[in-house]
């Protein structure tokens, strides 16, 4: 799994307890799969349709570095379904697991279309490249 995206955690993440609120959490964590959807499956007009079980497993609090990871564990005919897991940048504790991310592929009226994608590749509008796994 590679962990693309870094946040500090800052006061305005916060809920009144002081810990990173839940909702902010989860909204990152809708970008950044769809942006993984979409280089996936070459095709800007993807959409999440469901999402498993959330484990929140342990807090983040204001100045912690969290970083955000996707995998794809699964190329559907129309869908393409990933698996998430934050963690502390620095101590790498799990702060919150889903099992199951599913977006679909839509035409341009909004309609499910197949991907044709079977495996994870690193191309994006035909332009294929490297990404090396990062510390
Ligand atoms: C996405 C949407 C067009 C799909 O329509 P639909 O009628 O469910 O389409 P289908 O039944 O053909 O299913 C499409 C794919 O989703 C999968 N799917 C549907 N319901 C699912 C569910 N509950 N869990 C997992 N996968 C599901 C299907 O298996 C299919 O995948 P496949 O083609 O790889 O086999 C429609 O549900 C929609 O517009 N939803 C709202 C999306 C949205 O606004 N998201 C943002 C939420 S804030």
């Amino acid at each position: 799994m590679n962990f693309y995206t870094r946040k500090w955690v800052k006061p305005e993440d916060l809920n009144p307890n002081g810990s990173l609120f839940g909702g902010t959490l989860l909204r990152w964590i809708d970008e950044e799969a769809v942006i993984y959807a979409i280089v996936q499956l070459g095709n800007p007009h993807v959409v999440t349709k469901y999402i498993s079980e959330i484990n929140f497993v342990s807090s983040a609090k204001q100045g912690d570095i969290i970083e955000l990871g996707i995998e794809a564990i699964h190329f559907g005919n129309t869908s393409l379904t990933m698996r998430c897991e934050v963690r502390n940048k620095i101590s790498r504790k799990t702060i919150l697991s889903i099992d199951k991310l599913v977006f679909v592929n839509l035409d341009p009226e909004g309609n499910p279309v197949p991907h044709g994608r079977t495996e994870i590749t690193y191309a994006y509008m035909g332009i294929e490249r490297d990404v090396k796994k990062r510390d």
